[in-house]
């Protein structure tokens, strides 16, 4: 970038804020008030807050996510002040940034900030749930049987240390309905269970849980819920008020946008005498639970004051809206791949079990060769899945990508499948 296409930046956006050139992104303007009905020029201006080129085309937000320009510059902003004055005095506003963050949280998740930690990523936050309560031989944990290791090895591993046993509820494909899961978990719950958890949307095919009814069958039954989040924080307009989890996990970098190595535990205010803190160092949090269950020692403030920066641009722009279009961009990408002879996709053809997450079988064609053509050729980005169990190629759309980056997508596809990789 030359000197005048910087000036030119700063004057369109009143981007003054912008400290290096480096990390000026494209399209400094404004983003406009959402309409009623957002159409594509919307949508564009949305990626016009990501520093991604144009023509790349990320269809891999259920792994990683692009910070958008604000977090960036927050981070960086942060950073320099900090280290521009270490002193404990300059730094009391980093803490206050802190705060901010956790109000920021409960308010988007619709809980108090006496209810959230923030951690590291979802990781963190699963294994703080699976190290902190107290499990004994004869207890029983519930757990649906797709889920990220920081959820399920968790488990399995723990039960070998603490002794108590963990129960499967298998996931059939195609998704077999929300009510079946209702009946599978509630028929799986004994009087010996103590904790169910299961995830939220699955990052393998995109099947979503019917979360509220589970965590009621549980509560029902005094047994504790752990809903990883992962894949939902940050896509879906979650209300954990409605939802009534015990524990729900998620990530900055995955669908809010935000910075690495943050992430959320929400832990329901009636849970909190069940559950241990795992970590005792100093800086705990100041409010709620975050005062014993945070102290994990110093922190990248900076960073968890961009996280802020994430949950307010997806305020602005409107979660549900956010979750509207990618369930939309989804449902392009089904319709569209289910057209291609050949292509077979995992994930289940009824929208309302579906959000954000497909995946399908490319045929016979190798899903790496593909995938790395994809990428290099077509400067399309997605992820692919290995083995035996539901292998290929996952697209997950999100709020920055827009129908001709689906439309691409499809057609990419369509190509490779005619013409091999
Ligand atoms: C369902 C689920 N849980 C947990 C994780 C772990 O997330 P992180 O690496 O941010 O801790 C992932 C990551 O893909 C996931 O899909």
């Amino acid at each position: 970038m030359n000197r005048r296409d910087f000036a030119r930046l700063i004057a369109i956006g009143g981007a003054a804020p912008f400290v290096t050139p480096e990390i000026a992104w494209a399209g400094a303007a404004k983003l406009p008030p959402t309409p009623t009905s957002p159409d594509e020029r919307f949508w564009a201006s949305v990626r016009d807050q990501f520093v991604m080129p144009k023509d790349l085309a990320m269809l891999n937000a259920a792994n990683l996510c692009p910070s958008s320009g604000p977090v960036l510059e927050m981070m960086y902003k942060m950073t320099k002040d900090m280290d521009q004055d270490p002193s404990q005095d300059n730094r009391v506003k980093l803490g206050d940034g802190r705060e901010a963050t956790r109000r920021l949280l409960a308010e988007f998740l619709r809980v108090t900030p006496e209810e959230i930690v923030i951690t590291r990523n979802t990781s963190e936050s699963n294994n703080l749930v699976s190290t902190g309560i107290d499990l004994k031989p004869g207890d029983e944990v519930v757990l649906s049987s797709d889920n990220h290791p920081s959820n399920h090895t968790a488990w399995q591993e723990k039960a070998k240390r603490f002794g108590f046993t963990v129960i499967e509820v298998p996931t059939p494909n195609p998704h077999p309905g929300f009510d079946h899961y209702v009946e599978a978990f509630t028929r799986a719950i004994t009087p010996r269970t103590k904790v169910v958890a299961f995830t939220h949307l699955t990052s393998s095919v995109g099947d979503l849980f019917p979360a509220k009814e589970i965590c009621r069958v549980a509560r029902d039954r005094g047994v504790l819920t752990l809903v990883d989040g992962a894949q939902t924080f940050g896509l879906l307009d979650v209300n954990l008020s409605d939802m009534q989890p015990d524990f729900y996990s998620g990530s900055a970098h995955k669908w809010p946008c935000g910075p690495k190595e943050n992430g959320v535990l929400y832990i329901n205010k009636s849970a909190q005498p069940k559950i241990w803190a795992s970590i005792f160092s100093a800086y705990p949090g100041r409010v709620g639970i975050s005062r014993t269950f945070e102290g994990f020692g110093q922190r990248d403030e900076p960073a968890m004051m961009a996280f802020g920066e994430a949950l307010k641009l997806q305020t602005e722009i409107g979660r549900a809206h956010i979750e509207r279009r990618s369930r939309e961009l989804t449902q392009a990408l089904i319709v569209g791949l289910k057209k291609i002879d050949g292509v077979r996709i995992w994930t289940s053809p009824e929208p309302s079990r579906v959000a954000g997450i497909l995946s399908f079988q490319p045929g016979n064609l190798d899903v790496r060769k593909l995938a790395t053509a994809l990428y290099q050729k077509d400067r399309i980005g997605c992820a692919t899945r290995g083995g035996q169990d539901r292998p290929g190629l996952r697209f997950s759309p999100h709020f920055y990508n827009t129908q001709a980056d689906v439309d691409r997508a499809i057609a990419a596809v369509k190509k490779y499948m005619a013409s091999g990789v």
